[in-house]
């Protein structure tokens, strides 16, 4: 596959030679079932649908749909362990289960990273050094709290809810299902959880290690399924907890069906995140920051930095840095280790992404991007720059999930601080500066979930993450995700 761009930098053509992750450690089943009360299961409608690698368009492996009789026999699984196991097993051993899972996904985190990068497009950098680790270290950051909960909740008395239902999104699955999965399981709930349907495989090898822990059968159980499966759960009489990734227009759809129930429900939803650079800023790790925030991850990322906005008097110099940096960015094969840029998660999306930037040159912004070979198999967008864009313009004001990123200048803190808040969302925004006292003042007055500084897309699972306004309530990670699985008197 043609995957490489020549790099031109001081005029000189150079490349780096291929390095492929190898693939050979990673036995996949050609078919995966569900996996209901600690079994794996055949969907009651017979019906299985295919995953595909969007970086070759090539099918990965079957799976099943499955459908509200499959979802009801997965509530009642996790009822049952819930009643019966789980919720009176003491917190010290749920612990252990919870540290076991762990262990077992570090043990089988290089097979989980190229399940990942196969299945996703994402890059074998990312979900290698990323979202992997990332995702074991949810589970043992939240494996210490299991015993703990009467210090994270003081003089309160600390019940769990019952059984969770999880839906996931395609951007981060094995990360989001540890994010749903690891504090639900700490604060002594049982769970169903949904992967999304372009990306299932890490949460069905995540079920292998789950019944290869020993964990009671039906505390987590794996339904696959597309948007229906989706709103089985959603709408079961016998969950007592709703927790979503994705977006918003689902995220609105599942508040509406649970109104006037006693579901809970946390949100975590769309973005179009600020990512803010003032004159004094360390130029070049911001242009660094500015292509991690948005460019890598092909822009799939909820608090993508996708709105930029340059204090006047530098705009020039990071325009003409970042160019030069886009230029150098590598679009490909997501298994090769030298690719910043991996393939676009599926053809709906690709056409999404493409939806915008055809948006963004009707409305006569000024669009950039480099000049690198796109496969002719799978699905690539390159890199894309706006510059000159309104605010009101449609591209600065809706979410395109791409790598797709709009520049705004401004002049002054006031300025950048109204613009950054007038949109709908609230996920995250980025300050880059020298001055702590700005960094204080704008992260008490931008309205988003995570503002970083200095830094951009940095996760912890100490550190909670939510957001504001459309983005979505109720935090995931650290002690405020617990707060999500519990009841307090
Ligand atoms: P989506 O919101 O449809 O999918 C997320 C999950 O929800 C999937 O598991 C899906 O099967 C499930 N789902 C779909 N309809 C449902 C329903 N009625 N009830 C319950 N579950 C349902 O997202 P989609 O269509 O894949 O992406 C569309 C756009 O959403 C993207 O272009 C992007 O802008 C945004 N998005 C945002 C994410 C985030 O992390 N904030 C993640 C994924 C997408
Ligand atoms: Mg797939």
């Amino acid at each position: 596959m043609a995957t490489k761009k020549k790099n031109t930098e001081q005029g000189i053509d150079w490349n780096y030679s291929p390095s492929l992750e190898s693939t050979s450690h990673l036995k996949l089943k050609k078919k995966y079932d569900l996996f209901i009360d600690g079994e794996w299961v055949k969907p009651s409608s017979g019906k299985y649908f295919k995953t595909v690698n969007p970086a070759n368009e090539e099918v990965i492996a079957e799976i099943a749909y499955g459908n509200q009789e499959d979802v009801d026999k997965a509530v009642k699984a996790a009822r049952k362990a819930y009643t019966d196991v789980w919720s009176i097993m003491p917190p010290a051993e749920r612990a252990k289960y919870i540290f076991r899972i762990a262990r077992l996904m570090q043990e089988r985190a290089r097979e989980l990273a190229v399940a990942e990068t196969l299945d996703a497009g994402k890059t074998i950098r990312e979900s290698r050094d990323i979202d992997v680790p990332l995702a074991c270290n949810y589970f043992f950051y939240y494996a210490g709290w299991a015993d703990k909960l009467e210090y994270a909740f003081p003089n309160r008395k600390v019940e769990s809810l019952g059984v969770a239902g999880q839906i996931i999104p395609w951007n981060f699955p094995l990360l989001m299902a540890a994010w749903k999965i690891a504090p639900a399981l700490a604060t002594g709930n049982t769970v169903v959880l949904k992967p999304a349907e372009t990306t299932p495989l890490t949460a069905l090898i995540l079920a292998e290690i789950i019944e290869e822990s020993g964990l009671p059968a039906g505390v987590v159980n794996i339904v696959t399924g597309h948007g229906d499966t989706g709103a089985a759960i959603v709408n079961h009489p016998d969950i007592d907890k709703i927790a979503f990734t994705g977006s918003t227009n689902v995220g609105k759809i599942i508040q509406k069906a649970l109104a006037g129930t006693s579901k809970k429900l946390t949100l975590e939803l769309g973005g179009k995140s600020a990512n803010i650079i003032f004159d004094d800023a360390p130029i070049d790790q911001a242009v660094e920051g500015i292509v991690n925030g948005i460019f890598f991850n092909q822009g799939h990322v909820c608090c993508a930095g996708s709105r930029l906005y340059v204090q006047e008097s530098v705009a020039e110099l990071v325009i003409q840095k970042l160019k030069s940096r886009m230029d150098s960015l590598y679009l490909g094969n997501p298994l090769d280790k030298n690719t910043d840029i991996g393939a676009i998660n599926s053809k709906e999306q690709l056409e999404t992404i493409h939806k915008y930037i055809k948006i963004g040159k009707q409305e006569g912004a000024e669009m950039y991007q480099p000049k690198c070979s796109i496969p002719t198999k799978g699905f690539y967008c390159a890199p894309t720059l706006f510059i000159n864009v309104a605010q009101s313009s449609v591209i600065a004001q809706e979410e395109i999930f791409g790598p797709v990123l709009t520049i705004q200048t401004f002049r002054t803190v006031d300025e950048v601080i109204q613009k950054a808040n007038n949109s709908p969302f609230g996920l995250a925004a980025g300050v880059w500066t020298d001055k702590g006292s700005r960094i204080f003042n704008l992260s008490s007055k931008l309205r988003a979930g995570v503002i970083w500084a200095n830094t951009y897309n940095k996760f912890d699972p100490t550190s909670p993450f939510g957001g504001y306004k459309e983005s979505g309530f109720g935090r995931e990670g650290g002690l405020h995700g617990l707060n999500s699985y519990v009841k307090l008197s």
